[in-house]
């Protein structure tokens, strides 16, 4: 599908759930986030008409998002419908890897092909404490066994968090010396219920190249990918800048996202949503739908003005 600025929109991220097993300080406020009601959350079937249609109309690279979408019941079964529809090249999952020890294997061989997972530190009381809970452990049991059943290549997604993560920049650049994994560097973003946190926090994704000066910029096989791309000499993997507040990449954007209740955001940094669930609901005609909002999606985000996003990050999926 090819919107009015010429760009070809074939990735659509789905956030299955908007709830989570952890409550990380960027993402949910102390007291958690105001839960979408249930009755308005997509039912998997519901879910898997959607990407059939989406997919039937050239989307061919598919994820699954959340909050945490491995916590969500029938996972394994919607991986597997999904996964077989046919035109689908790449499927991947964002996780946050408590339970991917336990899933990894199931989702391999329910036709996932990788995972993101996101870690934004490598010390255990860090951790706990952004994490609000979390056990460094499970997440690295999660990417071991990951890595075991061939969910490849995986990487990891790791927030930058001014005086909290800035210090183990270098911890994580050195992930990819020896091993073919991707460590990408995301600018906190301020989003829904935590914007104000976030805010006070973000640091440029520039302090990555100050602090790490052998880091040498790759070219990208994939336009489309928001993250630029740099390695260590003689790495095995790579290190990613992923940068929407500090370098806008709209213009190479492909992509679409469908929140848990089924709203489709044509831009992650706006607040437009357009409302498929009462279409699915009513009967209408999707296959329509879809076209035109492809074609209108606006030709970049306006973050500069003020505009924030209202909606919390765990309904939209990252
Ligand atoms: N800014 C930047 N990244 C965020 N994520 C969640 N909230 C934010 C935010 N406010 C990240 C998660 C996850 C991905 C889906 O988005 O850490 O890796
Ligand atoms: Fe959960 Fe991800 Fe939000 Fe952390 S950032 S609370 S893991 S949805």
């Amino acid at each position: 599908m090819i919107d009015s600025y010429g760009r070809n929109i074939n990735y659509l991220r789905i956030s299955i759930t908007d709830l989570c097993n952890l409550r990380c300080r960027y993402c949910m406020p102390e007291k958690g986030i105001t839960k979408i009601q249930r009755d308005q959350i997509l039912r998997l079937e519901e879910i898997y008409e959607l990407a059939k249609i989406f997919v039937s109309l050239g989307v061919n690279k598919v994820r699954i998002t959340g909050g945490e979408p491995l916590i969500r019941k029938g996972i394994l079964n919607l991986i597997e419908n999904v996964g077989k529809l046919n035109g689908i090249k790449d499927f991947a999952m964002t996780t946050n890897g408590i339970l991917l020890k336990k899933y990894a294997g199931n989702l391999r061989s329910a036709g996932l092909n990788r995972v993101n997972v996101s870690l934004d530190t490598l010390d255990e009381k860090k951790y706990h404490d952004i994490t609000r809970g979390g056990c460094l452990k499970d997440v690295l049991e999660g990417i071991e066994e990951a890595r075991k059943v061939g969910l490849a290549p995986i990487k990891l997604n790791t927030v930058l968090i001014g005086g909290f993560n800035d210090s183990e920049i270098e911890s994580f650049v050195n992930l990819t010396k020896y091993e073919k994994i991707d460590v990408r560097f995301i600018e906190l973003m301020p989003i829904g219920q935590t914007k104000d946190w976030s805010l006070n926090k973000f640091i440029s994704n520039k302090t990555v190249l100050e602090k790490v000066k052998e880091l040498k910029e790759v070219t990208k096989e994939d336009v489309s990918s928001p993250a630029n791309y740099y390695k260590l000499p003689g790495g095995e993997g790579r290190v990613g800048l992923i940068s929407p507040v500090s370098h806008k990449f709209c213009k190479n954007c492909n992509r679409v996202r469908l929140t848990a209740d089924g709203k489709v955001k044509r831009c992650l940094l706006s607040n437009d949503e357009i409302d498929l669930r009462s279409a699915l609901r009513n009967g209408e005609d999707l296959r329509e739908i879809i076209v035109n909002l492809i074609k209108n999606k606006p030709k970049e985000h306006d973050l500069e003005n003020g505009k924030y996003i209202k909606r919390n990050m765990t309904a939209i999926g990252g």
